[in-house]
């Protein structure tokens, strides 16, 4: 038992103190990665269960939600019809999409992950300088991405947010100031 615990605090100090951990954000998902993406998962399922908050769902909160949006989180995140910054393709973990696996969070989740963050992963926590109320109204667009417009969708498209691809839409200063 003990020539066990001696031989994993060796294994550990040589990969860790010897600098041989794969930390390229290039590294291609290993079973490291899947085991920190469940335990996020669990986590931000049982930090965020006991959390009670009603979302705003008129339209001037709304409003304030996806301003929010745009200039927090479209970059990472995107949003139906509209791609993620550049650098955001880069990142690993990659900010998943903002309609998708997501929506399967409670309010009371979505809330607690938008607020706190998750560590080490790029995922800021905006309770540092969003109000309670601020944060709501973002969940409730997080929300209603999911049932977006076509109308509305173009608008997103259309926001400038930092890092946004200039896309096709805007013919003339596309590609000038565009750098790949
Ligand atoms: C700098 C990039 C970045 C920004 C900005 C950002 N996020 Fe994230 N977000 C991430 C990454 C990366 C993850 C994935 C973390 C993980 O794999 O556990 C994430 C995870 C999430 C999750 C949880 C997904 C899950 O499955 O656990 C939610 C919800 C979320 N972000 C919403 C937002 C909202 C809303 C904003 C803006 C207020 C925002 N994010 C801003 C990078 C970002």
């Amino acid at each position: 038992m003990f020539a066990v615990l001696v031989l994993a605090m060796g294994v550990g100090a040589f990969l860790v103190h010897g600098g041989r951990l794969p930390i390229a954000a290039t590294t291609p998902p290993d079973l490291a990665d899947r085991i920190a993406m469940t335990a996020r998962f669990e986590a931000v399922r049982r930090q965020g269960s006991g959390v009670a908050v009603t979302l705003p769902s008129d339209p001037a909160s709304l409003a304030r939600g996806r301003d929010h949006y745009v200039e927090n989180c479209l970059p990472c995140h995107g949003a139906p019809g509209v791609e993620r910054a550049e650098f955001a393709e880069g990142m690993n973990p990659i900010a998943p999409d903002i309609d998708g696996a997501l929506q399967g969070y409670s309010d009371g989740q979505l809330f607690w992950v938008i607020k706190n963050g998750i560590r080490a992963t790029g995922m800021p926590g905006f309770g540092r300088n969003h109000t309670d109320e601020e944060i709501a109204a973002i969940t409730a667009f997080v929300r209603h991405t999911a049932h977006l417009s076509p109308e509305e969708r173009q608008a997103l498209a259309a926001a400038p947010h930092p890092g946004h691809h200039q896309n096709a839409a805007r013919p003339g200063e596309a590609e000038a100031d565009h750098h790949h």
